[in-house]
């Protein structure tokens, strides 16, 4: 059996998302449904790229985890609609495994008026995204309607949406009944269905979970590295160690999916240029809960606690639950090292990275004060040199995808003015 299967990669996003905000998980949810029904409708598409193209609809706002205040997302989908069309874009294009088909993320806000400016051959899929997520923000998100939906979908016809994705709705809506399936909330399961059936291979399923993580790091310029320094010090370490095929998988999307309840911890409290404050930190801290709440009941048990426990400490001292070493598996002590190391081997806004000597050290005193598992810490301190070489190898590009991303935003801001 797979240690993730297709289904629990949707239930991971589902719930990062939903953890971030309930209101724009529901809206990714929707579109993506309708999107899908239109498409099965138009009878003209792979079932591989039926999938493709609901994922991107269940993704298409996962911009406005980079642009939007968590606060007030749904405003962002609202108002401030290119920010995050390009992050959204930019992450699906450069992270995920639907790089080609990632530009019909960068439209799904452009006025159908404007579309005869673009030569791009999905355009009519961004076409059809754009009207499945009008339809749910006019319908259901906008609050202060000057006109009945009826009204105002005719009157911006060809204006703001094509005729022709209004009648593919249309259509579909009468042979498929898509808006009663949406308040009846079988769509979930219609959804859930579609994603299941289709059996993602391994590299599909962990494009979307690292697309969804580096989409967290990429977050603050201090973190951009942390989930990719953790999985690769853990995984060299496994090796060293002798973990089995088995626990390797385990340890590798441990140590990915470590972190992810950071998602909701505010940006300056990720950037705070020194020591945290006790209430900080306290908040600092509810992300091994958060983490939890995430993974619990959608992956395996050995995953879910290799990911929630890089922050217990063998002598009981460490969070949330203060699990002693007598309960710390090996896989889950590699990875509070590995997650350590990460920490201290990379700059921070409160610190600078840490030269090796410095590194050994801190790592030596941890484990002779019982805190860090003393088998774990001579294999990485013995292996430095190597450990280290591999991570640095990886970083560069890692970063390069960063600093490409940033760039391109720039420029394709620039671009996008034409269309305010
Ligand atoms: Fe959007
Ligand atoms: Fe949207
Ligand atoms: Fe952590």
């Amino acid at each position: 059996m797979a240690i993730i299967s297709s289904s629990d990669v949707n239930n991971i996003i589902r719930k990062t998302l939903n953890m971030v905000d309930k209101k724009i998980m529901e809206h990714c949810e929707i579109v993506a449904y309708t999107l899908y029904k239109m498409l099965q409708y138009e009878n003209i598409y792979s079932a591989q790229q039926l999938v493709d193209y609901t994922m991107l609809g269940i993704l298409h706002d996962i911009g406005l985890f980079k642009t939007g205040d968590s606060e007030n997302l749904i405003s962002y989908e609202l108002k401030n609609v290119w920010e995050h069309s390009i992050y959204g874009y930019l992450f699906l294009r450069y992270l995920s495994p639907l790089k080609e088909h990632a530009e019909i993320v960068l439209y799904h806000h452009l006025d159908y008026n404007k579309h005869s400016l673009i030569q791009y051959p999905d355009m009519h899929i961004a076409e059809y995204l754009f009207f499945a997520d009008k339809l749910d923000v006019y319908t259901r998100l906008t609050t202060d309607k000057k006109m009945s939906a009826a009204e105002y979908f005719t009157s911006n016809r060809d204006k703001t949406f094509s005729t022709r994705a209004q009648t593919l709705f249309l259509e579909a809506e009468r042979a498929m009944h898509i808006t009663r399936n949406l308040r009846d909330g079988s769509y979930r399961d219609e959804l859930n269905e579609l994603l299941s059936l289709r059996q993602f291979s391994e590299d599909y399923k962990r494009g979307f979970l690292e697309m969804l993580i580096y989409t967290i790091d990429f977050r603050s310029e201090y973190t951009v590295l942390h989930t990719l320094g953790t999985v690769t010090f853990a995984l060299e370490i496994g090796k060293l160690m002798h973990l089995d095929k088995i626990d390797m998988y385990k340890l590798y999307y441990g140590a990915l999916l470590h972190d992810i309840g950071k998602i909701n911890i505010p940006i300056d409290i990720l950037e705070a240029p020194r020591k945290l404050t006790s209430y900080e930190m306290l908040i600092m801290k509810t992300h091994t809960n958060n983490t939890e709440e995430i993974l619990q009941g959608v992956v395996n048990k050995d995953v879910l606690n290799i990911a929630i426990r890089h922050h217990e400490k063998l002598d009981g001292s460490g969070y949330p639950y203060g699990i002693s070493g007598d309960y710390l598996t090996l896989p889950q002590r590699i990875n509070a090292v590995a997650d350590i190391l990460s920490a201290l081997y990379q700059k921070r806004s409160y610190k600078e990275a840490f030269d090796p000597t410095k590194i050994i050290n801190i790592l030596k005193n941890d484990s002779a004060c019982g805190q860090l598992c003393p088998k774990v810490v001579d294999c990485a301190i013995k292996n430095f040199s190597i450990i280290a070489r591999n991570y640095e190898a990886k970083k560069n590009a890692t970063m390069g995808t960063y600093i490409q991303i940033k760039e391109q935003y720039e420029m394709i801001y620039e671009r996008f003015k034409q269309f305010e």
